[in-house]
Order: structure tokens, then C-alpha cells, then sequence
């Protein structure tokens, strides 16, 4: 539908950007912090920056609030290390850890940016892992105490509290971001993805009880899938994935119950957790205040290969291949291209708003969307235009989401400064601040604000009216 006048962005919307504290922060082994899966696995390739140093924002962190100040940011989100508050998981606390990140959010906070804080984004304790990670049931318990020890901490500071991150990614894609060992079965993967909803549940909960202010989210990774053609077949893969991908942990984060297709379809694969008695009134007595998620692009499938064809895992997040018996990944030839190969679809993200909000209708917090690019810098400046045309263009959809009646809090790119990828190093930036090093060479790391950040400032001051 085209619309004569679009609603505006309402008052008070959050402006911000997005990190990840195992991405940006460095200092691995700093203060007592403990290792991470991350760490543990060590998780690189030759050639490919590891997660030791990152953005050293451990050390910059009060330079780098300044600069999201001087950006205009109204909101930062950033994850909370895990390994730094409680170095084995479950044992003792670190104070220094904790003192962290109480100085970075009176930094936010001075500069009157509301902090959006997520618990856990990818970098489960690696002595966790070692006791079985999410399969073992135990963990449940020790993210509880964790999520309570930060509501304690930080409660009378933080507002917006997001649970996991991108849960279904680290099931669906877990050995490319290297949370999960390679060759996991997938009855493993969904035994700790149940674990996974429980540990979010019981967070809910003690939000809930101990901050009745606050309000707190899931943060999947969700993109509508579309189907290739309008062959039935195509039409019901296309559904088939998104339950698989989609509504699968959001009927589960929200209803507090299983989707039905997919758990069929995990019955198929012989990958249906073990659901104990109680579980299922846990996960529906806990209620979301609002769904966080991130988007990148749409997804494209169409009706499975023929049996015996060749189906192979997804390589990543947005490269998706298929599934025997299931559907196949496709590319859609409407979408352009990153230099990483992943589609651009700003369309597909009001389709994304739209679909949460008929199902769900809970307020929607964008935490993740951007343009993974390689980056030059010259003579101090980045032009970064590329960039900006992609977060003008999705920007634009989400004005067109508000005018379709959907209630969205907030938009929180991806990233706020540069910082190491999941799987593919410091070449593919994101950030609107440049961080001066390479994948080994530490180089100085300076921070240079690119065109983005001036571009996204202006946007930021017009409340969103600005977008040239
Ligand atoms: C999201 C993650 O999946 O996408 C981030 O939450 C990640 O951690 C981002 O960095 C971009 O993905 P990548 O693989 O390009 O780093």
C-alpha cells in the first residue's frame, strides 16, 4: 500500500546503535575475567583477527561514549560479558568486572543515553561449556543467578534489559559464530535451545519481581521468508522455514508454547527436546514487555531439492542452503548484494514489522541492522556512502511500518563503532566510528567518525524527518 502522508517518528524513539561486549571490548583476560566459548574456541582463521584485542574498548570506553554522544546517540545497546561478571559462570563474582560496566552505563547516562543492556550475546562461560554448556540443564540455573545479580547491580540504572541474543542463530549456525562444536547433533542443539527458553523464562520472571519498572525481551534474529514462487509448494516451504527460523522461538518466548510445525518438523529429524513436567507453565508464565530483533535481510526458499539431491548446512546467518525433505535457499534475483554477499531488502523489513506485529503484538525494538563493508580510510575520513544509502532506505521502512500501525520503540544499528565480525574478521566493518587496525596489527587503534556518523547525527536531531 502507498500512503499520501506518513505518521512521523514518535517522541522519545530510541536513536541508537548496537555492539556486543565479546566483539568490542578486548581485553579478554583483563580484571579477572574468565574465558568464553569464544575464547576457548579460539574461533579464527588464518589471517582472521581473534576476539583478544577487538576495538580495545575496554580501554576507550569513556572516549567512546563521548564520541556516541557527540553522534547524538539516544540509545546504546551493548551486552554484558558473562566471563567478566562471574569468571566460571557459576562461582564467585568478579568486582572488577562488575565495576565495568557500572562505569560505562554513568558514562551513558551522563551523556543522557539510555543504556539497553543484553545478558548474553554469544560468549557462554567457557567452564559452563565445559560442564555440557546449554544441554546441561544446570545452566538454566546458573544464567538465573546471573540475570539476577545484574538486576541487583544495574537495575536502578537500566530500563531495557534483552535476554539472549540471536538464540535461534546460535542453533541454526552456532558452528560458523563458534558457539557450538563442530558436528553437534542436532538433538543436542535443540535440547539446549529448550534449555535455552527455560534460562530466558526465569530471567523474565525475576525482572519482573525484582524491577516492576523495567521492561525486558527476547532478541532473535528474525527475517520473513519469501517463497520463490508462487508454486503452492514454494508458498508452503517458505512457511515451513519460517517456523523453523521465525515463530519457533518467538511462539515459544511469547505464547509459551511450541510452534507446532516446527516441533513437527523436529520430530521428523529425531531432535525433539525432553520437556520436563512444569516447563511448559514456566515458559508461559513469563511475559515479554516488548520483542527486540535484529534483521538483515529477507530470506528466499523455495520446495525442497529432489531426494538425493545435494543439500548442504548454512554457512552463516543470511547464506542459507537448504534442508532435505525441507526447502531449498535461494537467491532472489529483486535483491542487490553486500560485497559479502548477503541481500539487501529494506522492503522486507517493514514485511518483517508487519508479520511480528500481527502475530505478536507487543512494541518491536530494532537491536541489529546494517551494511557489513570494507572500509577505507583516507586522509582521516571514511566515505562511507554505501552505508548510509542502505540505513537511509531501511530508515525509510520504518516509518512506513509506523504509518502501517505498528508500534516500534526504537532503531539500534549494527554497529555503533567498528568491531571484529562473527566469523570474518575487521575487513567487514559496520560502524559509524572507525577503528584504526588491521586483523593482526594492532596499527593505534584511533577512532575516526565516518560520513555515516555525521549523516546518521542529522537524522538523529530531525527525529527521523532528515534523511539526506
Ligand atoms: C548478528 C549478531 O547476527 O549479526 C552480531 O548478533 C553479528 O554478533 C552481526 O556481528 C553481523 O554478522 P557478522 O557475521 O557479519 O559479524
Amino acid at each position: 500500500m502507498k500512503y499520501r502522508e506518513l505518521d512521523t517518528f514518535p517522541e522519545g524513539f530510541l536513536w541508537g546503535a548496537s555492539t556486543s561486549a565479546y566483539q568490542v571490548e578486548g581485553a579478554w583476560d583483563t580484571d579477572g575475567k574468565g574465558p568464553s566459548v569464544i575464547d576457548a574456541n579460539g574461533h579464527t582463521a588464518p589471517g582472521i583477527s581473534d576476539f583478544r584485542v577487538c576495538s580495545d574498548h575496554y580501554h576507550h570506553v569513556e572516549e567512546d561514549v563521548a564520541l556516541f554522544a557527540q553522534m547524538g546517540l539516544k540509545s546504546y545497546r551493548f551486552s554484558i560479558a558473562w566471563t567478566r561478571i562471574i569468571p566460571d559462570g557459576d562461582g564467585l563474582v568478579n568486582q572488577a568486572g562488575v565495576d565495568f560496566y557500572h562505569r560505562l552505563i554513568d558514562s551513558l547516562i551522563a551523556h543522557g543515553i539510555e543504556p539497553i543492556v543484553t545478558m548474553y550475546h554469544f560468549d557462554l562461560p567457557a567452564a559452563l561449556d565445559a560442564k555440557g554448556g546449554w544441554e546441561n540443564r544446570g545452566t538454566v540455573a546458573a544464567f538465573e543467578r546471573f540475570a539476577r545479580i545484574l538486576f541487583s547491580e544495574y537495575g536502578s540504572k537500566v530500563t531495557y534489559w534483552l535476554t539472549i541474543n540471536e538464540q535461534n542463530m546460535m542453533i541454526l549456525v552456532g558452528e560458523a559464530i563458534g558457539t557450538v562444536k563442530k558436528g553437534s547433533p542436532k538433538s543436542a542443539l535443540y535440547q539446549a535451545n529448550h534449555h535455552m527458553m527455560l534460562a530466558q523464562a526465569k530471567a523474565i520472571l525475576a525482572c519482573h519481581e525484582m524491577l516492576p519498572s523495567a521492561k525486558i525481551g527476547p532478541a532473535p534474529n528474525i527475517a520473513l521468508t519469501y517463497p520463490e514462487t508462487c508454486d503452492p509448494e514454494d508458498v508452503l516451504a517458505a512457511d515451513d522455514f519460517n517456523s523453523i527460523r521465525n515463530w519457533f522461538y518467538l511462539d515459544a518466548s511469547v505464547r509459551g508454547m511450541y510452534n507446532s510445525v516446527a516441533w513437527r518438523y523436529l520430530r521428523e529429524i529425531g531432535a525433539a527436546p525432553n520437556v520436563e513436567a512444569g516447563d511448559m507453565d514456566v515458559l508461559k508464565s513469563a511475559k515479554p514487555d516488548f520483542i527486540a530483533f535484529n534483521y538483515y535481510a529477507s530470506m528466499t526458499v523455495s520446495k525442497p531439492a529432489p531426494e538425493g539431491a545435494a543439500t548442504t548446512d548454512s554457512s552463516d546467518q543470511q547464506l542459507v542452503a537448504g534442508e532435505e525433505n525441507v526447502f531449498l535457499g535461494v537467491k532472489n534475483p529483486h535483491l542487490p548484494s553486500t560485497d559479502f554477499g548477503w541481500e539487501m531488502d529494506p522492503i522486507g523489513f517493514r514485511n518483517t514489522f508487519r508479520a511480528l506485529w500481527d502475530r505478536y503484538h507487543l512494541p518491536l525494538l530494532v537491536t541489529e541492522n546494517g551494511l557489513g563493508a570494507f572500509d577505507k580510510l583516507e586522509d582521516g575520513a571514511v566515505h562511507d556512502q554505501y552505508r548510509i544509502n542502505y540505513l537511509r532506505d531501511h530508515i525509510k521502512q520504518i516509518q512506513l511500518a509506523i504509518t502501517d500501525g505498528v508500534e516500534v520503540l526504537g532503531y539500534n544499528p549494527w554497529s555503533a563503532i567498528d568491531l571484529v565480525s562473527t566469523h570474518q574478521g575487521v575487513a567487514k566493518r559496520y560502524g559509524f566510528i572507525f577503528v584504526n587496525r588491521g586483523e593482526e596489527d594492532m596499527l593505534d587503534l584511533a577512532r575516526y567518525p565516518k560520513d555515516s556518523f555525521y549523516w546518521y547525527k542529522k537524522v538523529i536531531s530531525s527525529n527521523g524527518d532528515d534523511l539526506n
